[in-house]
């Protein structure tokens, strides 16, 4: 069969759909991670509601990072994108493409349901940073794990780096309300606007405890009735 010269142009053409098919595959995987991780929580709820009554979270949320923030977060990082070989540096540099957010009714709940995902042998923990314990200065709560969970593709099994977060509703609704105000710049008396959200963030924490208190109560007395 004859052979036709490609062009150049033809050539870049070609180049282009080959990298973006390399890149929808990458995503495709993380997009994958997040199913994994997402049934396994599900399975925990359902275990937890048939032995305790009670599920360990109230919901989860998923994300996909999209293209355009993760090319935002590696030109950030000073990493080069001239190379064509953003595949690369996406696996080998960020952690929270894949990303899962675990809202919990009560803190105990956080560290239980974080055991029992990490206890489960085909997980492997890269990564925790524990903003609940060591809050950040602003007052930001949340448990953040970087995990690495196998996926089982056509060619073999790939293991996958997942965020996952974990937080209580009212952690989750000071960490929107900051979300949303980080928006708008170039606020007069910055300084008292972060420091009335630190104390928001301290008011909210007292609650958390307390709730747990009260859930701590509630559930001893119950223990103290059965045997009586
Ligand atoms: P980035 O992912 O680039 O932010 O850096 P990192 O890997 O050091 O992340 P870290 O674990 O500290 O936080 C990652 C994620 O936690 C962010 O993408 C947010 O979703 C959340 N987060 C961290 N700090 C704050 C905060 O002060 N306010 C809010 N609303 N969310 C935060
Ligand atoms: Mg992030």
């Amino acid at each position: 069969m004859e052979k036709v010269e490609e062009t150049l142009e033809e050539y870049q053409y070609i180049r282009v759909l080959e990298s973006g098919r390399r890149f929808m595959e990458i995503m495709n995987k993380y997009r994958c991670a997040i199913m994994e991780v997402e049934t396994k929580l599900n399975v925990l709820n359902s275990e937890f509601s048939l032995q305790y009554d009670r599920n360990p979270f109230e919901s989860i949320k998923t994300r996909l990072k999209s293209p355009r923030s993760i090319i935002e977060k590696l030109r950030r990082r000073g990493f080069s994108l001239a190379d064509g070989n953003v595949e690369e540096l996406v696996e080998e540099n960020l952690y929270d493409v894949a990303g899962v957010r675990v809202i919990c009714a009560f803190q105990e709940d956080i560290y239980r349901l974080a055991d029992l995902l990490l206890q489960q042998d085909d997980i492997r923990l890269i990564r925790t940073k524990d903003y609940i314990k060591n809050p950040k200065p602003n007052g930001y709560r949340s448990l953040h794990l970087i995990l690495e969970v196998p996926v089982f593709l056509e060619k073999g099994k790939t293991p996958v780096k997942i965020e996952v977060q974990f937080r209580t509703i009212a952690m989750d609704f000071w960490a929107s309300v900051d979300h949303k105000l980080r928006y708008k710049k170039n606020v007069e008396d910055e300084e008292k606007i972060v420091e009335k959200l630190r104390q928001c963030a301290e008011t909210i924490s007292t609650l958390d405890d307390e709730m747990q208190r009260i859930r701590n109560m509630i559930e001893a007395g119950g223990e103290r009735h059965v045997k009586d």
